[in-house]
């Protein structure tokens, strides 16, 4: 079969590595890709929004699946239109990616089907959220309700803090329509981790549980960015606790979705917070989480291919996920001064000298050719991966790899997995 994967990122690098490997499989095509990706598909310069060039592309070139990685295209519908065209396309189609694209939708299907997560009102108007923030008092957590690539949330621990928020949102509209309604909430205390799940709409397979890095710094320090790291399994979800997520949260969302007349296809990511009172949802996300799906895939010894040919032919109960029972890590490696601005086409070094390493895959985010040289071309540059026995050991191959390779102004974080280690 002909895979078309849409996206080029370090979670487009991860689905093309492990798509490789199905024997179903003969050839990968990925628009836009990246210079790692050209090691193991073919890159389409088709930017990921072109919805209309990438289906003359998939019946041009006879693609049996096309695997979706982003957000932005899976809210603009572009699972709809594939599907329509007869081209077979994992991900949810624009109703269902509401789920992340609103949080405004999210939040009332969570009120009304009882689904744990934050109190919460929403606005429409500046002034009334001012008000409420007055009258509510800080710690608030302010959210745009559109996507605002992973920038639209303020955690405010202060009221100052809320209202600049509001002002940000709203009034100098930052994040231009996203911000036409913001959701005001109250802050939960506790650890965070991410459940994927696999869903064909009816059935729903969790994947192992992993904990994204938000923070641009160690100790949670800075500001928040795409994530900075990951490390798999997340010891702070019991088997216990990944119950309560499956009945309380998966199970619950996917039917109510049902509910409403949305079938949910393709990746349903439950961004959690394990509070006092159990896992509550914070947000939602309609696909592989970025730099989640890093730890994840290379866990899963099932054939993705077929995983994913089931859910979009709603034969999902059919299939049993089978994982390795290892650590895995990535370090993201970013550009300096990322998440704000940074500048690009910095020489990347070492790249040859960590593949060397054993246990380690170095997945590229933003990275291009220039000149025959592999260049830095984005704010996350590199995804350092590397799995072992035992999270220590996973932690060490990582960071061994991250000291070989170099760019100019390359930040990363220190610190990725010390939470597990601790409860360890
Ligand atoms: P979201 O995009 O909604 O996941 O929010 C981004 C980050 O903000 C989350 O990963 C949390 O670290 C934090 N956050 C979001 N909502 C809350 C909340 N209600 N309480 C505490 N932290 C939150
Ligand atoms: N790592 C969080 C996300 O993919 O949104």
């Amino acid at each position: 079969m002909r895979v078309l994967v849409v996206g080029g990122g370090g979670r487009e690098h991860t689905l093309v590595w492990k798509l490789a490997q199905s024997p179903r499989v003969q050839k990968i095509y990925c628009a836009p890709g990246n210079a790692g990706i050209a090691g193991l598909a073919e890159c389409v310069p088709i930017d990921a929004s072109d919805v209309k060039k990438l289906i003359n592309f998939a019946v041009e070139h006879g693609v049996g699946l096309a695997v979706i990685g982003p957000e932005a295209p899976l809210s603009a519908g572009i699972v709809d239109e594939f599907t329509a065209a007869g081209l077979p396309a994992f991900g949810p189609g624009r109703e269902a990616a509401q789920l992340e694209g609103s949080k405004v939708f999210a939040k009332k299907l969570m009120e009304k089907y009882d689904i744990p997560t934050a109190q919460s009102r929403t606005f429409t108007n500046a002034t009334a959220a001012l008000d409420y923030i007055r009258e509510k008092g800080a710690p608030l957590v302010v959210k745009a309700d559109g996507l605002a690539a992973g920038k639209g949330v303020v955690v405010a621990q202060t009221l100052a803090g809320a209202q600049e928020a509001v002002q940000l949102i709203m009034v100098k509209r930052e994040f231009g329509d996203a911000g036409n309604q913001v959701i005001i909430e109250e802050f939960l205390e506790g650890e965070e981790v991410s459940v994927l799940a696999f869903t064909d709409g009816h059935t729903v397979i969790p994947m192992v549980s992993s904990q994204d890095h938000k923070a641009a710094y160690d100790n949670d320090s800075g500001p928040n960015t795409g994530g900075m790291g990951a490390y798999s399994p997340a010891p702070v979800l019991t088997p216990q606790l990944l119950t309560m997520v499956e009945e309380q949260i998966l199970h619950p969302t996917v039917r109510a979705l049902r509910s409403e007349g949305i079938i949910f296809k393709g990746v349903l990511y439950a961004g959690l917070m394990i509070t006092a009172k159990g896992p509550k949802v914070l947000e939602y996300n309609a696909r592989f989480g970025d730099p989640e799906c890093q730890v994840v895939l290379p866990r899963l010894k099932n054939d993705l291919c077929a995983v994913m040919m089931s859910v979009i032919n709603n034969r999902l109960h059919e299939k049993q996920l089978e994982w390795h029972e290892n650590h895995t890590v990535c370090v993201v490696m970013a550009s300096g001064g990322y998440p704000g601005s940074y500048k690009k086409g910095m020489a990347i070094n070492g790249l040859n000298e960590a593949a060397a390493l054993d246990d380690v895959f170095v997945f590229h985010a933003g990275t291009a050719f220039k000149k025959g040289k592999t260049v830095t071309a984005g704010g996350r540059v590199l995804g350092v991966t590397a799995w072992g026995d035992t999270l220590p050991q996973a932690l060490d191959r990582a960071y061994k790899a991250v000291d070989v390779i170099t760019f100019e102004g390359a930040h990363y974080r220190r610190d990725i997995g010390q939470k597990a280690l601790r409860r360890s």
